[in-house]
């Protein structure tokens, strides 16, 4: 019976951290599709972070090229890609939905 309490109260607070998540998760993307960023911000914010592995002109280089990922990913599915870290060695990013939305922007804009 013990056991059994223990294995609830487990239960109880690990479905409460994922719920928490998954709600944090999903209000950042609903905030960051909100907004329309602006490409020129994104140019910048991709300067900084992302020419490393993808290239300065996002022509890849240890990452993949990236011109008409937007015809290839979702809107959601690259905000998973930047803010997930789940492609190493890619790293997860730490963005506001501000950034996320230029950022984006930017990415619609290379053809
Ligand atoms: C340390 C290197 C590195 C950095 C920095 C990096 N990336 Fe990546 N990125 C990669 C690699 C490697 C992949 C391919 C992962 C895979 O095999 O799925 C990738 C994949 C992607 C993809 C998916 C491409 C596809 O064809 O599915 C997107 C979108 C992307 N990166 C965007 C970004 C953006 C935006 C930034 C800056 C905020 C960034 N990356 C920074 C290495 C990097």
């Amino acid at each position: 019976m013990k056991k059994f309490f223990i294995f609830l109260i487990f239960l109880i607070i690990s479905s409460s951290i994922f719920f928490f998540n998954y709600h944090e998760n999903n209000k950042f993307i609903i905030d960051t599709l909100e907004l329309s960023g602006s490409a020129k911000e994104g140019d910048s914010i991709f300067k900084v972070n992302c020419v490393g592995c993808h290239g300065i002109t996002a022509r890849g280089l240890v990452g993949p090229d990236l011109h008409s990922i937007t015809k290839r990913l979702t809107d959601k599915e690259i905000i998973k890609q930047v803010t997930g870290g789940l492609t190493p060695p890619m790293p997860s990013f730490e963005i506001d939905p501000v950034n996320m939305s230029n950022l984006l922007k930017y990415l619609h804009s290379l053809e």
